[in-house]
């Protein structure tokens, strides 16, 4: 295997500098310094900036104006207060289970506002979820075709649907392909007219339109726009064969954010340069000319906001290696730890917010709590000299963090959740046994 890169000290600053405040040796999120949301709310500890949410939200909500409307994807982030703070800018909100929806209704969503996705929609779930009411349910197997057809029946209701379409390999791009190779999720593209005749023949489902989701983490816009592209074209043929107009074209997600040293930002400028060529494409085509596009990214809208806050319960050299070994880990933060999809292990940038101005640097291998070489958050961070009683917080952890993470593992307590907007902090989770305050 090939020796690990070392991070880069100055990406780390300088997204933090771009995300944040930085005071002397503090950083600040939403005006605070973390040293002091350390010692008040203890660690391991996750903190949500709503300012930079609101940011994110707004910067893609003016490039995509007049194109789409964003559905957020709460698989990102569910918290109550994310969802919230979205919901309050403008955006609806796409879930994929019966608790998204539930974590959405309870944080004032309306149901027309709900998109509900997902390769494995249980009788029980969606029928909870027609009865509560939903915007569009999209259709991923015959068997939920079957399935909602009997719940219309049965509840004597029309129920609003969309077809999820597994593109073809040629309009791929992103770090975790999820279409256009054999995949559970949504119907292959070559199968399309067979659905729409299932479908069509369905009592009391409305095909109202189109699904695509071909990958996450895009960071090239060339990508998004030639696979938006494409989910047009198959919009097109799907309206062709259906022969009515469509309601809806949802043209996923997948926007990306840079994780590492070399990762360029998405370029929303040129995003946006590519816009009217699709608005031409839509109305060129009097059965898509009135469609609503949507999109409906997770990571680009919440990631940013959030960073994990760990303390650092002992240093040890062992063998040469200097490790720093933290309260928090991949139970935690699957993602940082590289284990949650990544082909190559590569370090999240990490900064020691309560030591932002520290002149030296020193290369440590950062280590969580778990009996296993896997909860490894950093191979070689070059950071300020640490110990015991030190703070590391690993950057762009607002989106796939708690959510997508082994919590119950090795039984260690949940992260504390906190989402701070101008100095004003709201708590999503307080975690009584990692009250560690005093020892900051
Ligand atoms: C159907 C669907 N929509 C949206 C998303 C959000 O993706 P991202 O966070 O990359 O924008 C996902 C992520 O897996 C998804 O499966």
């Amino acid at each position: 295997m090939p020796p690990p890169e070392p991070t880069s000290p100055a990406f780390a600053d300088d997204l933090a500098a771009n995300h944040f405040d930085i005071a002397g040796a503090d950083l600040l999120v939403g005006g605070i310094p973390v040293r002091e949301l350390a010692a008040r709310y203890g660690t391991p500890l996750f903190i949500y900036d709503g300012g930079v949410i609101r940011r994110s939200y707004r910067t893609l909500a003016e490039t995509l104006s007049g194109f789409a409307r964003i559905h957020y994807s709460i698989k990102a982030n569910p918290a109550a207060a994310v969802i919230r703070l979205l919901y309050e800018e403008g955006a609806g909100v796409e879930i994929a289970s019966l608790g998204e929806y539930r974590a959405a209704r309870a944080a004032g969503v309306k149901p027309g506002d709900i998109l509900f996705a997902g390769p494995a929609k249980g009788a029980r779930e969606l029928e909870t979820v027609v009865s509560g009411g939903i915007g569009e349910i999209h259709l991923e197997s015959f068997e939920e075709i079957a399935r909602l057809t009997a719940i219309a029946a049965r509840l004597n209701a029309t129920i609003p649907v969309s077809i999820r379409v597994n593109p073809v390999a040629s309009a791929q791009g992103g770090a975790m392909r999820m279409g256009g190779k054999p995949a559970p999720f949504g119907f292959d593209e070559e199968t399309i007219g067979e659905v729409i005749s299932k479908v069509q023949s369905a009592p009391g489902l409305d095909l109202r339109g189109v699904h695509l989701f071909a990958g996450t983490q895009i960071l090239d816009e060339a990508v998004l726009l030639a696979q938006w592209r494409h989910g047009i074209d198959v919009a097109g043929r799907v309206a062709a064969i259906a022969g009515h107009p469509l309601k809806t074209i949802d043209l996923g997600g997948g926007l990306g954010i840079p994780y590492f040293a070399g990762d360029g930002q998405l370029d929303l400028a040129k995003l946006s340069a590519g816009l009217p060529g699709l608005r031409q494409q839509l109305k060129s085509d009097p059965l898509l000319a009135d469609a609503r596009i949507v999109v409906e990214p997770g990571r680009f809208l919440a990631g940013p906001a959030g960073i994990y806050v760990a303390g650092i319960n002992a240093a040890k050299v062992s063998r040469g290696t200097r490790f720093l070994i933290t309260d928090g880990g991949m139970h935690h933060h699957l993602a940082a730890s590289g284990n949650l999809g990544q082909i190559i292990k590569r370090d999240y940038p990490i900064v020691a917010p309560a030591r932002m101005n520290a002149t030296g640097r020193f290369p440590a291998t950062i280590v969580g709590p778990l009996c296993t070489p896997l909860d490894t958050l950093a191979r070689k961070a070059e950071m300020p000299d640490l110990g015991a009683g030190d703070l590391i917080a690993v950057l762009q952890s607002g989106a796939y963090g708690r959510t997508a993470s082994p919590v119950g593992f090795l039984s260690h307590p949940l992260p504390t959740e906190i989402l701070i907007e101008s100095g004003k902090i709201e708590v999503i989770h307080l975690e009584q046994d990692s009250q560690a305050g005093a020892r900051h």
